[in-house]
């Protein structure tokens, strides 16, 4: 063929199609295109662009194989430049010029950015920051979450949203505001909050007593008297605030969440886009209401840790403890830390790769190109201010050929693990008010936990205390401190049913009201384990201050914290003892277990080092049956198992410096490079995908 008739070529049988369909067809009801079962995406800004440009950008991305695009999430000027006045038209483009590209859409609803017309006439609507000074326009995140012109404003234009593309088959989901974060603190919530306490402690007898006020004088007489406190205020009150705030932003988003649902098909999903560890709100709270949780990955430092960001996934994971999307990350660097260093060349891919393997079904960067001016003009991005690709869109490139590539073996995947660590925000708040030691960081709390038996076990869910735990050979509760009667309940439950439950420091002192259970810790599990601490001690990071602790898992020493622990059962072992240090915990039990029926409990006092972990997490696992998912890796090379669908496939991904090599212990098939192989070879942060046969 000449190059003229290889153009014509794809034109001449285009026409024909389109006059054989137009004589005999009858006209069919625009079909949705099948969508990707992972999905590459990125956040575009169509209105800050003219029309004329999205074609180019759309041409970029699709041959970068991006299948979707989050659009409208701060358009709300656009879409509505005047009260009651809408502009939808170019919205109705953008997804339709996204549809000619096989790019599918996911919708932001635009409540996070308020237009200056809103505030301006509805000040009431701005939030009162805890400085007691009203915020304003110009930033975004704003508006006060609980004010209800607000939320009617806010549900207006959802709705407005919905009614149009509710029934379009290239709008996928939908995205309820982003990032939730900012509350508000003036009168009109302190009222609310009010209200709220006396719906759950119906009575100021109940609340007092609960809250046990009597001390300092707190005693409420009338509701209309308690105050609003985020950090040093009465424990049962902090914890209570928290709560609100949690359950104001359920109502918050389920008033938009309501009439997308209405005016929508089935198959678009809602979520929102979180933020990890952040602690703002109840995340299991918000979470319930939406069909797919998602959130916002940036590495916490220059380069990305595949513990605490496997870690990161793993919590999201569990909010609705399914597959998850990564709505927005980093295409190399972002433009809020005090140094905004780049990923390296490779890295990019191998995040988007871990994100798969820890159940992400999407990744999304943040974001396609920077507005020519705003406050963020020196994010990473995908193409730059000329619109032509910057480097790192190579490396996009490939993972989307290779999202494209390893769909099919993904598809209906997801992540099964044997063991479980036990998370509540109520916990982390409580240790969080009133650390007594400053270093005792709950987060690194669960890490010191996690990465080891990560290591073992190659997959670990984290989940909430209150859900169903039998189908875990072993249940892991690092710091629950607040322990409510009803995740108390589901722990005995589990041990009983024959489950090895390990608890860690600080578990079990605290009740449902943030109050000290008088059990002593682990409070209403005390019993079963025949055992409990009789005092905790914070430990200072001074040479001569750490206390040295031995046993079944080694030689090792104790940091920032203490527990000494006592037996009350005479079948309670003890597995860990403290040596010299304070005098109290001379030879005092640091670790102790009690095998109680099928099942087992255990109670860790000693915060130790990374080896004795390893050394404790490979104790656990052996004692409660827990399997590698894949087996032996070499050092640094991480595996991440999905399966289902009868499938199962391991992503391999190598964080070692030095190029590694993975003995595979049968034939599988390499589903990037298309062929059956025996072993892997995996340069730095090189990827492999292989689907057991
Ligand atoms: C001071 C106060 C007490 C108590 C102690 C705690 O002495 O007077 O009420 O707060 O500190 O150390
Ligand atoms: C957050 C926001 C985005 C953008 C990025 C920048 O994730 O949701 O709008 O500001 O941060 O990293």
């Amino acid at each position: 063929m000449t190059s003229l008739l290889r153009k014509l070529f794809p034109l001449t049988l285009a026409v024909l199609f389109f006059a054989v369909q137009g004589a005999s067809a009858p006209a069919q009801p625009p079909q949705p295109e099948a969508q990707p079962p992972i999905y590459l995406g990125t956040a575009w800004y169509p209105e800050q662009w003219p029309e004329s440009r999205w074609d180019a950008d759309l041409d970029l991305m699709q041959k970068a194989g991006i299948r979707f695009v989050r659009i409208t999430e701060f358009a709300w000027s656009s879409m509505e430049p005047e009260e009651g006045v809408y502009k939808f038209d170019w919205v109705d483009h953008a997804i339709a010029d996204a549809a000619k590209h096989h790019i599918f859409v996911v919708l932001g609803t635009p409540t996070a950015a308020p237009p200056a017309w809103l505030t301006q006439k509805y000040p009431e609507t701005l939030r009162i920051k805890d400085n007691g000074r009203r915020d304003e326009h110009g930033n975004r995140q704003q508006f006060n979450w609980a004010n209800p012109k607000y939320r009617e404003l806010a549900r207006g234009i959802a709705e407005k949203m919905a009614q149009r593309y509710g029934h379009n088959p290239n709008v996928i989901g939908w995205q309820i505001d982003n990032e939730y974060a900012a509350e508000s603190y003036g009168p009109d919530v302190q009222k609310q909050f009010q209200d709220w306490l006396k719906a759950h402690y119906g009575t100021l007898d109940n609340l007092n007593q609960r809250w046990a006020t009597a001390y300092w004088s707190q005693t409420y007489t009338d509701w209309s008297q308690i105050p609003i406190e985020e950090k040093y205020g009465n424990p049962g009150l902090l914890l209570s605030w928290k709560r609100f705030v949690s359950d104001t932003w359920r109502s918050y988003q389920k008033n938009q969440l309501d009439v997308i649902r209405a005016n929508s098909d089935k198959r678009q999903f809602i979520t929102t886009n979180m933020m990890g560890w952040f602690d703002g709100y109840d995340h299991y709270t918000v979470s319930q209401d939406l069909d797919l949780a998602s959130w916002d990955d940036y590495v916490r430092r220059d380069h990305l840790d595949p513990y605490i960001n496997g870690a990161t996934h793993d919590l999201t994971r569990g909010f609705l403890r399914k597959n998850f999307w990564v709505m927005e990350t980093q295409p190399g660097f972002v433009n809020w830390r005090p140094v905004n260093t780049t990923l390296d060349k490779g890295e990019v891919r191998a995040m988007a790769w871990l994100d798969v393997g820890h159940g992400a079904d999407a990744v999304s960067y943040w974001q396609w190109r920077s507005a020519l001016n705003g406050q963020e003009e020196l994010h990473g991005t995908l193409v730059g201010a000329d619109g032509t690709p910057v480097p790192v869109y190579n490396e996009v490139a490939q993972v989307g050929k290779e999202f494209a590539e390893a769909g099919p073996a993904l598809a209906g995947t997801s992540v099964h693990s044997q063991v479980a660590i036990l998370h509540s925000y109520d916990s982390r708040w409580a240790i969080n008010w009133q650390r007594h030691n400053k270093n005792f960081d709950p987060v690194e709390q669960i890490m010191s936990y996690y990465k080891p038996l990560r290591e073992l076990a190659q997959s670990i869910d984290i989940v909430a205390p209150t859900v169903p735990l039998s189908s875990y050979k072993l249940v892991v509760a690092p710091g629950l401190e607040v322990l409510t009667d009803e995740a108390a309940k589901n722990l005995i439950a589990y041990v009983k049913n024959g489950g090895h439950l390990v608890l860690g420091q600080r578990t079990g002192m605290k009740n449902g009201d943030n109050g000290l259970w008088p059990e002593r810790e682990p409070g209403p599990l005390a019993e079963l384990l025949g055992g409990r601490v009789d005092q905790f001690y914070a430990i200072d990071d001074k040479p001569e201050d750490v206390v040295p602790v031995s046993g079944t898992w080694g030689n090792t020493t104790s940091k920032i914290w203490a527990e000494q622990l006592s037996t009350s059962a005479s079948d309670t072992k003890v597995l860990m003892r403290y040596g010299k240090s304070n005098g109290w915990l001379d030879g005092q039990p640091a670790a102790i277990t009690r095998k109680v029926g099928r099942g087992q409990i255990t109670y860790i006092g000693a915060w130790m080092d990374d080896a004795t972990m390893l050394k404790a997490a490979k104790w656990m696992t052996e004692t409660s049956g827990v399997t590698a998912a894949f087996g032996p890796v070499p050092d640094g090379v991480d595996v991440y198992p999905r399966e289902g669908d009868g499938k199962k496939v391991f992503i391999f991904v190598n964080f070692n410096k030095e190029r590694q090599t993975v003995k595979l212990p049968s034939t599988m098939h390499d589903v990037l490079e298309d062929k059956d192989e025996n072993t892997v070879s995996l340069e730095h942060y090189g990827v492999a995908v292989l689907q057991a046969k």
